[in-house]
């Protein structure tokens, strides 16, 4: 049988991470994994519950409610990807929203927060054949990935993709507000203390200010037929 492969993608905010994971993992038929989701609903669940007290985490109540933060991903197959369900609620579209944009930076920065996820993210790796992608995937989760790839693209153009993202989802927001929270992110991901965004010593970089998706897939695809033949030899 066919070795599956365990796929790391990090990089910058809104680079295309997203699209460009599900597309291998619907390429090769191997499960995807959006990281950034799980942080998104744990923020999203902090802020159901009052614990963004003027932006401040109320870090104590997070930890203590870790244990009844349920997250799953379930394959819708209407629109043929995965959905973020928070305690079996369907939270896809509002992890999504600007608010939670401007707080996950925030609750991503605890350091139990970070070692529950990474905790469920290799519970997931376990079954192989799968694509998932973050910030620390590469460096922290599964240092052993079969193929590491960082990716980056320019602010502007990366601001002007989410931005046609969010609005083709009927979600309001100013073009000058995405930039702004992608620049803040890059900022806080790249600096905070715990599991910063890094390239892997071994990652490769892909830089896809003027690629295509159809284009990144080609790039991929040869890079991970050779490492399939590799191993058949
Ligand atoms: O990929 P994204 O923009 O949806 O991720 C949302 C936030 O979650 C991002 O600003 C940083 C955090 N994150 C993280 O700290 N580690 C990950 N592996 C994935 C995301």
């Amino acid at each position: 049988m066919d070795r599956r492969l365990i796929i790391a993608i990090d990089g910058y905010a809104s680079c295309g991470k997203s699209t460009f994971a599900r597309a291998i993992a619907s390429e090769l038929n191997y499960i995807y994994i959006d990281s950034g989701a799980m942080y998104r609903a744990v923020t999203l669940y902090c802020i159901r519950k009052g614990y963004l007290v003027g932006g401040e985490p109320r870090t104590e109540r997070i930890i203590e409610d870790l244990a009844e933060i349920h997250i799953s991903f379930i394959y819708n197959s209407d629109i043929g990807s995965y959905e973020t369900f928070l305690n079996s609620e369907n939270v896809e579209r509002e992890i999504r929203s600007i608010e939670v944009s401007s707080f996950v930076s925030r609750i991503s920065q605890i350091h139990e927060v970070r070692a529950r996820m990474v905790e469920l993210q290799r519970q997931i790796g376990v079954f192989k054949g799968i694509v998932m992608d973050g910030r620390d995937i590469g460096t922290v989760v599964f240092p052993d990935a079969d193929l590491k790839i960082f990716m980056t693209a320019s602010v502007d153009i990366r601001a002007k993709r989410r931005f046609d993202e969010l609005r083709g989802r009927n979600i309001d927001v100013d073009l000058e507000e995405v930039r702004m929270n992608i620049i803040s992110r890059d900022i806080a991901d790249e600096n905070r203390d715990i599991s910063p965004l890094r390239r892997a010593d071994d990652a490769i970089v892909l830089d896809n200010s003027r690629m295509t998706v159809a284009q990144q897939m080609e790039w991929v695809m040869k890079i991970i037929s050779q490492k399939l033949n590799e191993n058949r030899n």
